[in-house]
């Protein structure tokens, strides 16, 4: 099909990436910590501590592609984040925010440091919840998917049951068995069922209070989640059942019993998964939140004249003192390793400074590829919806044989299947304005521009396979991001290329 009629978003896929988060920003600086892969090999030694004290100066605030995110500067300013005995992470409670402006304010952060192996431990107290929300912890590796993407907590709206999923290259499946939670997906490969991902759903009627207000009125919880070269395992631990060796600072997964989530399967874990950073964001609307509001969500206040993602867009924008419950407070996160050949005899301690990383990168302090490394961004985003309510429906992407938007009609004009033309620019973000829609590929994102009035450009995310795409109504500028890619209607439009001198 080569254009999609508008109500392409009764039926379209929630699953897939959305702009908001598929731009890990620029990391300037970090250590890179590679760690053993031997399940049980040694003991878990604390390799990177993200105290509450100092929690924000260890991350990069991403603000450079969804309005919604804010610079470290505001974020400080406003008072969306605190640190001390806990780091506070929330959003502008106090502005209303109309459809078609920049969104209520957030942040999204991305550790400077990033890890190859390890046991994650995130204790928190509280996570954003409610109506419009989409808040996720997650770790992303360089070149999405090529290095991986571990969602460990993800869900929206007024959900109780967190999903965990993970995003990779073709070629990584996962059984699902010995597990507590419920399992949705086995495919990992991005490009399969819509970019779904292989996941899992910790339902809250079995697993209580995992999610949101459960969560919350429960004190909170941890996630640990354990990656070694052999699976990637989760568990989930409500306020009252802390296991005893985490509170001693001396983990040990062994003594845990069967994991909440147990990703491993025909998949070989070290080849997709390498060099990965946390991520902490809140999101509101988009891809999953704003899709679902309607159908999935009637308990959420409405606008019924509105479609599901302008409704949930209409909340969010209206109704700033709500959006007091949409705050992460943590209480630590620390990541732990096994030395890197580990030493069944050795004896060494459990203090920080007995570690060196193993790939030190001392001398230079860089991540070279990273999210966002200065020359190179990665597209990605966190497991973008629920599986269990059918099938995804995304397209495969084009042939080989075929020519495709991008690359062949990078810089050159393209006429639609309705006779519109318009020029191609690959690799290029288009700013200004804005809905999202879902669609089939690029060219289906030329056709539901073709249909709104008032189009003038689209920015696609996706490739050329399925993917988001974003309709754009105001007169704009092209930027360069390596993974976005831009059209406008070249008979009616002129666009400035603001970032052609910096492409590598
Ligand atoms: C535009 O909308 C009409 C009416 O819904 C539909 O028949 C047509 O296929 C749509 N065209 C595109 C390009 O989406
Ligand atoms: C991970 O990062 C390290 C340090 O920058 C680098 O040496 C290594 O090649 C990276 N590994 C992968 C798979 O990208
Ligand atoms: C509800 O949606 C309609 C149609 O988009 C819009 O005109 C109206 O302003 C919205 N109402 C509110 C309260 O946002
Ligand atoms: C598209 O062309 C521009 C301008 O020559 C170039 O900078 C960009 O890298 C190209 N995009 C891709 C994906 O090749
Ligand atoms: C161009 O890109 C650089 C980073 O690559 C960014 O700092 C700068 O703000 C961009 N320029 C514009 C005008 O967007």
């Amino acid at each position: 099909m080569r254009s999609l009629p508008l109500d392409v978003r009764k039926y379209a896929i929630v699953v897939l990436s959305l702009l908001s988060t598929t731009h890990a920003q620029s990391v300037a600086e970090g250590t890179f910590y590679k760690g053993g892969g031997a399940p049980g090999a040694a003991p878990y030694q604390l390799v990177d501590d993200y105290q509450p004290s100092i929690f924000f100066s260890k991350f990069n605030f991403y603000s450079s592609y969804d309005p919604t995110y804010v610079t470290k500067d505001v974020a400080w300013q406003n008072g969306y984040v605190q640190e001390g005995d806990q780091a506070v992470m929330s959003v502008d409670t106090t502005n209303k925010w109309p459809r078609g402006g920049d969104g209520r304010p957030a942040t999204r952060i991305i550790s400077n440091n990033a890890y190859t192996h390890g046991l994650f431990i995130l204790d928190l107290e509280h996570m954003p919840w409610g109506c419009g929300t989409w808040p996720a912890y997650w770790l992303l590796g360089p070149d999405w998917a090529t290095n991986g993407e571990i969602d460990i907590i993800e869900g929206v709206n007024t959900g109780m049951s967190n999903s965990i999923s993970m995003h990779t290259e073709a070629g990584c499946t996962i059984a699902g068995s010995g597990q507590t939670a419920t399992f949705q997906t086995s495919d990992c490969d991005h490009n399969a069922n819509g970019n779904s991902g292989c996941g899992s759903l910790l339902d809250g009627s079995k697993i209580p209070n995992n999610y949101g207000e459960g969560l919350n009125n429960n004190g909170g919880g941890v996630y640990a989640t354990e990656w070694t070269s052999e699976y990637i395992k989760h568990w989930f631990f409500p306020r009252e059942s802390i296991a005893d060796n985490i509170a001693s600072g001396e983990p040990d997964p062994a003594t845990w019993g069967i994991p909440t989530v147990n990703a491993q399967g025909s998949c070989d874990i070290d080849s997709n998964f390498n060099n990965m950073s946390i991520i902490i964001n809140t999101d509101f609307c988009g891809a999953w939140a704003g899709w679902v509001y309607q159908s999935q969500f009637p308990e959420c206040p409405q606008n019924m004249s509105a479609n599901s993602l302008d409704s949930c867009v209409d909340f969010v924008g209206n109704n700033p003192s709500y959006f007091e419950e949409a705050y992460w407070e943590i209480n630590s996160l620390q990541v732990y390793q096994m030395p890197e050949v580990a030493q069944p005899s050795a004896s060494y301690t459990t203090s920080l400074s007995s570690i060196t990383p193993a790939v030190s990168t001392a001398g230079t302090s860089q991540l070279p590829v990273g999210p966002g490394a200065s020359t190179q961004d990665v597209s990605s985003a966190p497991y973008t919806g629920p599986t269990s309510s059918g099938t995804p429906t995304g397209s495969a992407p084009a042939s080989a044989s075929t020519p495709v938007l991008c690359p062949d009609y990078n810089g050159t004009a393209f006429t639609d299947s309705n006779n519109v033309q318009y020029e191609i620019h690959c690799g290029f973000d288009y700013q200004g304005g804005g809905n999202v829609y879902a669609a089939e590929s690029f060219e289906n994102c030329l056709g539901i521009c073709d249909n709104i009035s008032g189009c003038k450009a689209v920015s696609f995310v996706g490739g050329n396979g399925a993917g988001s795409c974003y309709v754009k109504d105001a007169t704009g500028s092209l930027n360069y991001d390596g993974s976005t890619n831009a059209a406008f209607k070249s008979v009616t439009d002129t666009v400035p290329l603001l970032n052609l001198t910096q492409h590598p």
